[in-house]
């Protein structure tokens, strides 16, 4: 059993293999935080303290006692207007405008299994893999109620939180801000891991010292941008990569979200994760819900190795879903910077019959195959193969290229129509657009108000009479501009933002029931929409726009501190780069995509039959390693913000089998060698370098390390494959 509830002092405790997380219903009916760590026994209540503090109010039911107050205790799910100064996890603003959430226990459930949220990604789990812990507050004057969701994936080390907020009250209310996830330290200093970016250079990590104050990142872009990924780190300041105590969230949610890490006036520190506050006023009629989206909680005492490796098992198999999330995938060639828009059928047959040649499984069809779509300017929405572009229909062309033995796979960007398109001049009033203002525009086009029924409809039967028309194998959903306009004319504003993300999850759902042997890879605008709820539907995400390799080692550096290899959408590109002009070698492109998904984009009409035959060779050479990319375990080896070189390795799950890779990414005259030491190893085993011959012990890898050896050229690349011996 992994969570126990203790009846005399009202305490549950949630257990995994190596933490343990309590709290405690204390005799007024709150709900305290009593620990989140590494495994302790017993109770953990002593390490509560009461004292009279100055200008901290007092709960009414505490008498005169002025030593208890919400505004010092660690809690479960604060709300406003209980006399806690501190961040909220919920607000509501109730029938009479008080803005007021005083959350007492009134119950709890422990059940078999892992609870799931109506409409929402969430973790999943198997029989005997979880179980769920449900605990029930109430506001005894609103009768607003909260279900607090707790699941234990006691083996992964996992647990989850959600909130479900009821209005069981007569009037109406309006839910102001909701998390789903609040943790709440008595002690400690620490460090705040967030994960930044901009379009084309997403996920750089950052780590901010927590002083007095608070810490606010988020998203109000209405996806989980570029700017800022919704997964967070906590950490000991004296944390590193193999050592130290940390505290990983990730939200499983692809809309907008807010994050507030604060040390309060006592040095306690307090970290929320839920909905973005602003643009959102959510209104709950008597007996209406909402469903907070899942926070994954976990912790590791070893350092964020350990933790990144707990959230990848986790993503792999409890949040991918469908028949690719445990096969390896198609190495494809996609049209994009080989073509862009400047192609016809032929273009497409063309990149084919290259794919056949090189031993590529899949050519990808994107951006430029509908409507009037000759730019970026015109044409989204009108989802109809134009023929005349590709001179055949689109069942011919497939026909053709599944005759090469190359399968077939093509973009689309259901969520958005252009101004130039028959759907905007037929339906002006489906598009996010605020009366009597101006939109603004982003790649000039606009999005479509998915929080509509008929519009999610209209463009899912559009779409699916594109799916039908031949043997399409993989799909790339692009999201390709932030949320402006938030004004729907169907639905109340407040509520916009939250419901157009679950329109697009259940567009999402309906498509992958429908078409269950379609690979669907998410997009926008590359990484801006990377994240796990988008990974419950489509198992890889295109991580960046931007395919330079040496950029990308940052990329993926940081996408890897939450996200599985398996789940990064990577390509080699041609050179000089399209988003930078850097020239890298082949090799270096190679074994960078590799670090992923793998594939091309590129046009192979341009290359030498040198470049081709190496193409041949790392297509074999990736499907040789694939399986053990995609399911080994990952180690970060160096770190390429600060080494002179990036490196990592895969370890399979039995320690056996090992692909090394680093990259030099500095190259000084005369320079120091660099020795990267290997992890995860058998120290007692003999390994074998398959290339070479030489053979090492584990031990001597892991605690000596490898040199790399000197050569002339930048971003120069070594991948070196070990099996033990015997
Ligand atoms: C986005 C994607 C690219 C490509 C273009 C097409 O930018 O990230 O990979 O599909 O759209 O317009």
């Amino acid at each position: 059993m992994a969570i126990h509830y203790e009846k005399e002092e009202r305490i549950f405790t949630l257990e995994t293999a190596r933490t343990t997380y309590q709290m405690k219903v204390d005799d007024f009916g709150f709900l305290l935080h009593l620990y989140y760590g590494g495994k302790v026994e017993g109770s953990m209540e002593y390490l509560l303290t009461y004292s009279d503090r100055g200008f901290s109010g007092n709960p009414y039911d505490t008498g005169l006692d002025r030593t208890y107050s919400m505004d010092v205790l660690p809690q479960e799910y604060p709300g406003l207007g209980t006399g806690d100064f501190r961040g909220s996890a919920v607000v509501i603003c109730n029938g009479d405008g008080s803005e007021c959430c005083d959350l007492r226990y009134t119950g709890h459930e422990i059940r078999p299994g892992k609870y799931g949220l109506r409409g929402l990604p969430a973790v999943y789990a198997g029989e005997g893999e979880a179980q769920t812990l449900e605990i029930l507050l109430e506001d005894p004057v609103s009768e607003v109620r909260v279900r607090l969701l707790y699941g234990v994936l006691e083996k992964e080390d996992i647990i989850t939180r959600a909130a479900v907020i009821e209005n069981g009250g007569k009037s109406s209310v309006c839910v102001e801000k909701a998390s789903s996830a609040c943790l709440d330290f008595v002690t400690g200093e620490y460090d705040l891991l967030s994960f930044y970016g901009r379009h084309a250079m997403e996920r750089n990590p950052q780590r901010t010292k927590l002083a007095h104050g608070s810490l606010r990142i988020g998203s109000r872009r209405g996806t989980s941008s570029h700017q800022h990924n919704p997964a967070v780190i906590l950490a000991g300041g004296d944390t590193t990569e193999d050592n130290g105590s940390c505290w990983g969230m990730i939200f499983v949610y692809s809309g907008n979200f807010l994050c507030e890490a604060e040390k309060d006036q006592f040095g306690q520190t307090r970290v929320l994760l839920g909905l973005q506050e602003e643009l959102f006023h959510y209104p709950l009629k008597p007996g209406e819900s909402l469903a907070v989206p899942e926070t994954i909680l976990g912790y590791s005492d070893a350092g964020f190795g350990e933790l990144s490796r707990m959230f990848h098992r986790c993503i792999r198999s409890h949040i991918c879903r469908g028949k690719y999330a445990a096969e390896v995938r198609p190495v494809l060639i996609n049209s994009w910077e080989a073509a862009y828009f400047d192609f016809n059928g032929e273009t497409i047959c063309s990149l084919a019959r290259d794919a056949a040649d090189l031993g590529i499984d899949m050519v990808v069809m994107d951006d430029g195959w509908f409507g009037k779509r000759d730019d970026d300017n015109s044409g989204l929405g009108d989802w109809v193969v134009n023929e005349k572009k590709l001179g055949c229909t689109l069942g011919e062309m497939i026909g053709k290229i599944n005759a090469m033995g190359v399968k077939f796979g093509i973009w689309i960007e259901p969520e958005m129509v252009s101004e130039d398109s028959d759907l905007y001049r037929e339906h002006p009033d489906w598009a996010l657009r605020i009366p009597g203002r101006r939109p603004v525009r982003g790649r000039n086009q606009l999005v479509l108000d998915f929080s509509r029924e008929d519009v999610k409809e209209y463009i899912f039967d559009r779409i699916c009479a594109v799916l039908d028309q031949g043997n399409i194998e993989y799909v790339k959903w692009d999201m390709n501009r932030s949320i402006t306009d938030v004004y729907s004319a169907e639905n109340q504003p407040g509520r916009v933002l939250y419901d157009y993300m679950i329109g697009v999850y259940d567009f999402l759902e309906k498509l992958t029931q429908r078409y269950p042997d379609i690979l669907i890879e998410g997009c926008s605008g590359g990484g801006g929409r990377f994240d796990a709820g988008m990974l419950y539907y489509t198992p890889q995400i295109w991580c960046s726009d931007n395919t330079d390799a040496a950029d990308r080692l940052r990329i993926q550096y940081g996408t890897s501190f939450f996200y599985p290899i398996s789940a990064v959408g990577s390509h080699v590109s041609a050179v000089p780069n399209h988003q930078t002009g850097r020239i890298t070698s082949l090799h270096t492109r190679g074994v960078v995509a590799m670090a992923g998904t793998f594939g091309y984009e590129l046009d192979p009409g341009k290359l030498t039959q040198e470049e081709k035959e190496q193409i041949r060779e790392q297509v074999k050479l990736y499907k040789r390693y694939a399986s053990l990319i995609r399911t080994g375990v990952y180690y970060r080896l160096s770190d390429p913000f600060r080494d002179t070189c990036a490196a990592w390795a895969f370890v399979s799950e039995d320690g056996n089998r090992v692909l090394f890779t680093a990259v030099m990414t500095e190259i000084h005259g005369n320079m120091p060698v660099s020795y990267v030491r290997l992890k995860g190893l058998k120290p007692e085993a003999l390994y074998e370098d398959v290339q070479s011959g030489t053979r090492y012990y584990g031990s001597a890898l892991m605690r000596a390390g490898l040199p790399i050896p000197l050569e002339m050229g930048e971003y120069r690349a070594y991948q070196r494959e070990f099996s033990v011996v015997g």
